[in-house]
Order: structure tokens, then sequence, then C-alpha cells
């Protein structure tokens, strides 16, 4: 974000708050329950959009150096992500290409060979198949080239590892393509030079569309927050604006209206905002005034999402236990809020069953929920 943008977004709350106005879409929008209730629908979904679109698989600082290793679910796909020798990042199904064994158990480490556990066939961390036990006896002219191991697109841009979960599709990945002019924004955060101080998993039993939705109005604040964030925010004061799929909203606190009546040149919008990126499909970037808060989702099915919750800190403030100790506050004060929007989103994941309602209604100051909801219906369409 440049210095001008970062003005305009500050002035356009300064003048939302002196009409006593949200932020307004044209016209208030119907969201249908099926789209988060049906199984079909969900099915579609992952065709679609989480196993198609590029999806953060991994802080950068996850695979610290070279030879390292993760292993995870990414988008319900069992991944190994490495970065080899050289620093090159690459990701592979995780997955035996003997009989299918899962080939490395452990969560992370640092190895340049991984070794199946059933019957030890090896591959480098390049991918490359390197041994087969009793090889001649049992596979006589085994074509070694068409065992390596599966590879997914990969990418390493703005401090993560990005991936599109799908070993069919093949070759790079242009991340910057995707990002689009969400890059700019990024860059400005400088999230390659963060790393994780504080993170926590949490199994969510609602759709994750629900739970991005939660994030990205300030109309619940007054109500669903009253015991946590509310007093530090005005009354239903937000705006968004989208980058191609993404969408990034300002969340304005009680101190930003006041910036009207200080020089423009001591405004800064991290101090007096929170700034939310909806990374499509299913990331988001919170950013307070010190630290990024990235929310990982895996959605697992239509009613179940599991969410990473991180805190991101400068690595300049990572060291000792008293900052520890503030980014351990920091990601308690986060979980209590976000608790609050989960616990609402489960209330609501169980009011579909009801048939209550056939479709969910969105005010007009409610908009960037119906362009989410827009956005990932036209990513489906193709
Ligand atoms: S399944 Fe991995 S070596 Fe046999
Ligand atoms: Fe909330």
């Amino acid at each position: 974000m440049d210095r001008s943008e970062e003005i305009r977004l500050i002035r356009e709350i300064i003048g939302l708050a002196e009409q006593k106005s949200a932020y307004l879409d044209e016209t208030i929008s119907h969201s249908p329950i099926s789209r988060y209730s049906s199984p079909d629908r969900f099915a579609r979904e992952e065709a679609a959009l989480f196993r198609r679109q590029p999806v953060v698989a991994a802080h950068s600082g996850e695979l610290a150096g070279p030879e390292s290793f993760v292993t995870r679910l990414v988008m319900g796909l069992p991944v190994l992500l490495v970065r080899d020798g050289a620093g090159k990042v690459r990701a592979f199904l995780n997955v035996c290409r003997h009989r299918g064994a899962k080939l490395e158990r452990d969560a992370t480490g640092c190895k340049r060979v991984f070794t199946c556990p059933y019957h030890g066939w090896s591959w480098t961390n390049q991918g490359d198949l390197r041994a087969v036990p009793q090889e001649q006896q049992g596979f006589p002219d085994l074509p070694r080239a068409e065992r390596g191991l599966r590879r997914l697109p990969v990418a390493e841009a703005h401090g993560f590892i990005w991936i599109i979960a799908n070993p069919e599709i093949s070759g790079p990945l242009n991340i910057d393509d995707w990002l689009g002019p969400v890059s700019d924004d990024l860059g400005w955060l400088d999230l390659a030079n963060h790393k994780i101080a504080v993170e926590t998993t949490i199994e969510v039993k609602a759709n994750w569309k629900v739970l991005v939705e939660g994030g990205i109005e300030a109309y619940h604040f007054r109500v669903a927050h009253a015991k946590t964030i509310a007093p530090f925010f005005p009354d239903n004061l937000s705006t968004y604006c989208c980058f191609g799929p993404h969408i990034r909203t300002v969340l304005p606190r009680t101190t930003m209206p006041d910036l009207a009546n200080t020089p423009e040149a001591e405004w800064q919008i991290r101090r007096d905002s929170n700034v939310v990126y909806t990374v499509i499909p299913t990331t988001q970037f919170l950013v307070q005034q010190d630290h990024v808060v990235w929310i990982n989702a895996q959605p697992r099915a239509q009613d179940h999402t599991t969410l990473r919750i991180a805190t991101l800190a400068p690595a300049s403030r990572l060291d000792g236990d008293e900052m520890q100790a503030h980014w351990v506050r920091n990601q308690k004060i986060t979980m209590a809020t976000l608790i609050e929007d989960f616990d609402l989103g489960e209330e609501i994941q169980s009011g579909f069953a009801s048939g209550g309602n056939p479709s969910h209604l969105f005010g007009r100051f409610e908009g960037a929920l119906n362009r989410f909801n827009l956005t990932v219906e036209e990513l489906m369409a193709g």
C-alpha cells in the first residue's frame, strides 16, 4: 500500500464518520443457504476452487534452512514441502510411489533423502527415485523416471509457500498473476521478514465461508463482541475494496475519525484500524498495530473447517522471554474475540438444518460478504 492509498483510506473513513453513515452497497443481497450446507456444493468447491487455485501451504519460515521439510494436509491432500540444498522449495504428494504408504511421518525436520517406512524405497528431496530394495529381482526394468514423487505446482512469495493442491496440474505456478494488485499490499506488510511467534489450531463445525464472512464486516461488533473488542471500534463502520478476486476490508478503531484534527503527515492506518485481507480462497491476514494474524482455513466438509491461526511478528521482535510473553498475550486476546465469531458460526451452521431460512440477507453495509460470495461463484463457474 503506498502512502497516497493509506491517506485515501483514512480520509474515506473520516468522511463516513462525519456523515454518520456506513459504507453502503447499492442494494441488499441474498445468499442461498445451500452455499453453506450442501455436500454436493462442497465437493464442487473442492474441485473448482481448493484444488484448482493457489493456496498458502506454509509460511516460508517453517522451511527455515536447506534440506528442511514440512508435512501436512493441504486442502485435504497429504503434502510434503521441502527446501533443497540450494534453497529451492518443492512440493510433493506425501505418498509413496510403490504402494502408497505415507512417505514421511514426521511433521517437520531436515532430510536429504526420504525413505518409505513400508518397504524402504527412497527418494531425494528433489523428488527423484533413489533406491529400491532388491530392485533387480523384484522390479526388473523399472521405469525409474516415472516413479519420482508426484509434484505439485509451487511458488514462494511474500513470505509464504503457495501450491496448487492438485497433482494433475503441472507447470510453474505464476503467483504474481493470481495475487495481482494485492501483491503490492502484501509487499507493504513485509511478511517475508516475519516469523510465527504463536499459533493455535482449532476445529470449527461450520462452513468455511460462514467463517470468512464473520471477519469482513463491523456490523456485529457492538453486539457479538460487546465483552471484548466492541469498545475499541465505532459502531458499524468499515469499508472494503476488491483486488481482482481478493478483498481488503478496513475496520477503523474509535481513534481514526479523530485523525481529522491531526496533521495528515502523522496518519498511520495500522495504528488506528485493523485491515483484513481476504486472499481467495481460504487465507486471511488480520493486520494489527505491530503484528499480523494469519488465518489459514482448511475446509474439511460443508460443515467442518480446520483453522490455523498464527501471530506473525517481525523477526526483529521475537527474541527474549518478554517479547514471547507479549505475543502470547496478543494471541490470547485475538483468540478470545475469534472464538466469539466461531461459536456464532457453529450456531449458524446448526441452524441451516432447520430450513427456517432459504437464504441469508446481506445488508447494504455487508457488501463485502456479497462480493466474496460472488467471487466464489465466478471462480466455480470457471
Ligand atoms: S509402500 Fe512405500 S516402499 Fe512399499
Ligand atoms: Fe467478529
